[in-house]
């Protein structure tokens, strides 16, 4: 279950109904997939083969086409992140740049873990969001942020878009970030 901590105060934000109540005040959506449908094998794979991530979206098409048909995606793919990839330090220093997208952001978490840092409202500031398994959730478009791995440098994510250039990254430079 994903768990919320506001960068300004420390102040951490814990249990289903808090985490929903808050997130929905800052217009990012957060909803939840049963991790018990995908076999323990696929979670704890970070070097996935096609053959396995087509798997993973076998397992999850309802959820898949759920979103899809109430918030237009029409695209969606696995991707991992771990040890194992190729040039990953490289990849996770481009990724903790603050940016923005003209479409919205969506992941569905289903192996490791992964951070969010999002721009809340003026009284907020930047939070971050820490995903699990099962949790998942979208950036609102236009809203500055970007995503890391946690210590355990793992995770398996479903993306979805809209359109194949609409999350093309847009650097933010925001003196306001900490
Ligand atoms: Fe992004």
């Amino acid at each position: 279950m994903a768990e919320i901590v506001i960068r300004n105060t420390n102040e951490r934000i814990t249990g289903v109904d808090n985490v929903r109540d808050f997130l929905n005040k800052q217009e990012v959506i957060y909803e939840h997939w049963n991790i018990e449908k995908l076999p323990e094998d696929l979670q704890t794979n970070f070097a996935l083969t096609d053959e396995e991530k087509k798997r993973i979206l076998g397992i999850y098409d309802a959820e898949i086409r759920d979103l899809a048909s109430r918030r237009g995606y029409k695209i969606w793919d696995v991707i991992t992140l771990s040890e194992s990839t190729p040039n990953l330090e490289e990849l996770l220093n481009k990724f903790e740049e603050v940016h923005t997208h003209s479409e919205d952001e969506i992941r569905a978490i289903v192996g490791g873990k992964g951070i969010f840092i999002i721009k809340g409202a003026d009284d907020v500031g930047y939070f971050n969001v820490e995903l699990e398994p099962g949790d998942v959730i979208s950036v609102p478009e236009n809203t500055p942020h970007f995503f890391t791995l946690m210590d355990n440098r793992q995770i398996i994510a479903v993306r979805l878009f809209v359109e194949e250039n609409g999350w093309v990254a847009h650097p933010v430079a925001d003196p306001g970030f900490q």
